[in-house]
């Protein structure tokens, strides 16, 4: 197949790689990044500007569209995509708001009885304060639409949880939820708008520094599995939330086609759905794909063309994967961009997946971002996975750059 990946992430290039392990594809990101680039034709083309994509992937024959980011998803390129007769993997801009409004999803997941936390959508300043008051402490308020990461706060302090809600108003509506307490877990599920196939759960690590503190990133870690998990979560996520949804979407004409990441959360009470996106996440991507056995593209495509009830099962190797992420110094508040990175050549018994790269013209590579690499591990256990994946970090040189130690550290 001819395959056009959309994106420019380790999530990308983790997508790239698990399509080169199948062989006999064509291949193209858009637009990539320095590690993509090395090892498939990338095209400098906006792969958020769904007029732009949809032209190059007829003028390319392209067989599959793969969107990686939620941009080019919110943008409509999906819905661009799919009258020109591309199949294409992600929804269209009208199912993307599962993830870009948390009001939207809100809903979905109440008309379709998903465990969630309770929530009230606030207007104004006295409607969030009346909601505050109704919820109760500890208290969590998210703006409704994108907020690029900062748009949740959950704090005990009353004031500084209607300053935050004063704040988003002016932007929209937000929301107040209840406060869901317990162990996090990424789920990843296929769906074709009608069917679903579960990927499996993945662990991220969220915050910059070791033991969980310090500010949010768009994550600085992960593994795969979850061997704490309670037996039947799998079968429980699929049959409790994630069909219900894929079943509610698809009844409201807005029909899901991609990959449902359910955020959730193992309550005393139950698990209970914190967030969804609609795309795979970046870095629990690295370590899904690292273990997955059956080819990715067969799901992909099955799932874009309304299949996924007739390929079988995916297959996952009895390894483990657990993969950290190099950031440069800075991030996330104000990376430092520009710096070398040495010693690549010299990592050995990992997969490196590219996040923000870029070439110089003397054939060196350089950071270009916040979260620069994503170093990914196999083995057949976590101490080892995670001896690979840390002597792999030794031997890659960014001046300033911080990566977390503690990455599978309490799981065995
Ligand atoms: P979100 O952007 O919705 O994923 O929220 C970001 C983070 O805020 C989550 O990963 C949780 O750690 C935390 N969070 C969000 N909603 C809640 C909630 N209802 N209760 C407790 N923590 C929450
Ligand atoms: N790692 C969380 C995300 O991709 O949103």
């Amino acid at each position: 197949m001819r395959i056009l990946v959309l994106g420019s992430g380790a999530r990308e290039h983790a997508i790239v790689k698990a399509l080169l392990r199948e062989g006999g594809h064509e291949i193209v990101a858009a637009p990539g990044n320095a590690g993509i680039a090395a090892e498939v034709e990338t095209v400098a083309l906006n792969p958020a500007d769904p007029d732009v994509v949809a032209d190059y992937a007829v003028d390319k024959a392209i067989d599959l569209v793969v969107i990686g980011p939620e941009a080019p998803l919110v943008a409509g390129v999906a819905d661009a995509l799919r009258p020109r007769g591309i199949p294409v993997f992600g929804p269209g801009r009208a199912a993307a708001a599962i993830e870009g409004s948390k009001a939207f999803a809100k809903r979905v997941m109440e008309s379709a009885g998903v465990p969630t936390g309770a929530a009230v959508r606030a207007g104004t300043l006295a409607e969030a304060e009346a909601a505050l008051d109704s919820i109760g402490a500890p208290y969590v308020v998210k703006a409704d639409g994108l907020a690029a990461g900062k748009g949740v706060l959950v704090t005990p302090d009353r004031e500084a949880a209607l300053a935050h809600a004063a704040f988003w108003l002016q932007h929209g509506e937000v929301l107040v939820e209840e406060f869901l307490s317990g162990p996090e877990v990424s789920f990843f599920v296929l769906s074709d708008g009608a069917n679903v196939v579960p990927l499996g759960a993945a662990q991220d690590f969220k915050r910059i520094g070791d033991g969980d503190t310090g500010p949010n990133t768009g994550g600085m870690g992960a593994y795969s599995p979850v061997p704490w998990l309670p037996a039947g979560f799998e079968e429980e996520v699929v049959e409790r939330i994630a069909l219900p949804t894929v079943r509610r979407l698809a009844a409201e004409q807005t029909p899901f086609i991609g990959v449902l990441f359910c955020g959730l959360v193992l309550t005393e009470a139950g698990v209970r759905v914190i967030e969804f996106n609609a795309r795979f996440g970046d870095p629990e991507t690295q370590v899904l794909l690292a273990r997955l056995a059956s080819p990715l593209s067969e799901l992909l495509l099955a799932a874009a063309t309304g299949r996924l009830s007739s390929v079988p099962r995916p297959a996952f190797v009895d390894d483990v994967a657990i993969t950290v992420v190099l950031a440069s110094e800075g991030y996330p508040e104000a990376p430092v961009t520009g710096r070398a990175l040495t010693g690549l050549d010299a990592a050995r018994d990992v997969s490196i997946a590219h996040a923000a790269t870029a070439r110089t013209p003397d054939g060196g590579t350089v950071a270009t971002g916040g979260r620069v690499l994503s170093v990914v591990a196999t083995a057949p256990d976590f101490a080892e996975a995670r001896a690979r994946a840390y002597a792999a970090l030794e031997a890659i040189g960014l001046e300033g750059g911080q990566y977390r130690r503690d990455i599978a550290e309490r799981v065995s």
